[in-house]
């Protein structure tokens, strides 16, 4: 910031100016120079109970599960084996920073395909489950054709996309499809990818979606991205009905692609193409390893900036606890 160096009595009238809109400043780039120095491998038992046997970092690695590719980072699933009993072999990674509020931008060149059994996602949360909030971003299982932006809270948040606690209703949150087929999957993939940016503060939860045609901001990709340039979001949680800033906390930054388990699984059957290919969800996932050959993600970037004049930001040095599974 150039005002830094300006003399201290102008201090405050700069202050005002600049207090009139959010000043992002980069604070993490993740890419395939250090990706995963800051981003870490958990290897637990799946909390949706997905058939997959999550890997470490050093099994990733041999089993190329994940790793710098094509200028990118790969994570995938394993299409090759055949005797896959304990679940097949995917990851899931989470940065090891946690945040709160900010701005996080991924550029995603490929998302996991439209596929039978897959449940992929780019998410964040905070540690206490779902007391410091979920924030799904891309989220779909099986064919779906669109991502479906949810947040999950504990009790006493709601926005006009419903009741983020969903209590009796299987956890489905607060949320809506974006009814967008280039955010997810194939339709996605068909144009290189493109940008998602979620816009945190304390009175917003705000999601973009940029597709890579022509349309992703240039003060996105030089470096100094201002939302309040870039239109209506794709979706815009905000009102009274919750208050953001003790709902969701302390974030980590997830990606992973689980197979069957409570989503994907539970409703395989019940998909027209899905339910006529197998019997169940893990009895096609265990006996189809090709099948799952495009079910990578393949990320340019994760950037997160924070807008320096908000005291959450504050808070984002600190190393996250690990997850508990
Ligand atoms: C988006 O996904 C929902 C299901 O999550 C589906 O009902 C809807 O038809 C899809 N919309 C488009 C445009 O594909």
């Amino acid at each position: 910031m150039i005002f830094n160096k300006l003399p201290s009595r102008l201090g405050g009238l700069l202050a005002i100016v600049v207090a009139a809109q959010a000043a992002y400043t980069v604070q993490d780039s993740y890419d395939q120079t250090n990706f995963f120095e800051g981003f870490e491998f958990f290897n637990y038992p799946d909390p949706t109970n997905g058939f997959v046997k999550y890997q470490s970092a050093v099994e990733a690695n041999s089993m190329s599960l994940a790793g710098y590719a094509n200028e990118g980072v790969y994570l995938g699933v394993d299409y090759k084996t055949m005797d896959t009993s304990a679940g097949r072999g995917s990851v899931r990674v989470n940065s090891k920073k946690t945040y709160n509020e900010g701005l996080i931008i991924a550029d995603i060149a490929h998302q996991p395909a439209a596929q039978c059994g897959t449940w992929p996602a780019f998410w964040t949360v905070g540690p206490h489950w779902p007391y410091d909030g979920e924030i799904d971003i891309i989220e779909g299982v099986n064919l779906a054709t669109n991502t479906t932006y949810t947040l999950h809270t504990g009790p006493g948040c709601t926005f006009t996309q419903g009741d983020c606690n969903a209590p009796g209703t299987g956890n489905t949150g607060c949320g809506t499809p974006s009814h967008d087929t280039q955010t997810l999957a194939d339709g996605f993939n068909e144009i290189g990818g493109g940008v998602y940016a979620l816009e945190w503060t304390s009175s917003a939860i705000n999601i973009f979606f940029f597709p890579r045609t022509g349309a992703i901001p240039a003060d996105i990709t030089a470096g100094t991205p201002d939302p309040s340039k870039w239109g209506s979001p794709s979706t815009s949680f905000t009102g009274s009905g919750c208050d953001i800033s003790s709902h969701f906390k302390n974030h980590q930054i997830v990606f992973d692609t689980t197979l069957c388990g409570d989503w994907a699984g539970k409703v395989f059957s019940e998909d027209p193409v899905c339910g006529t290919k197998a019997a169940t969800c893990q009895e096609y996932v265990k006996n189809n390893p090709s099948a799952f050959k495009d079910s990578y993600w393949l990320i340019n970037s994760v950037k997160v900036y924070s807008d320096d004049s908000s005291p959450a930001a504050k808070r984002n040095t600190g190393i996250a606890r690990r997850f508990n599974a």
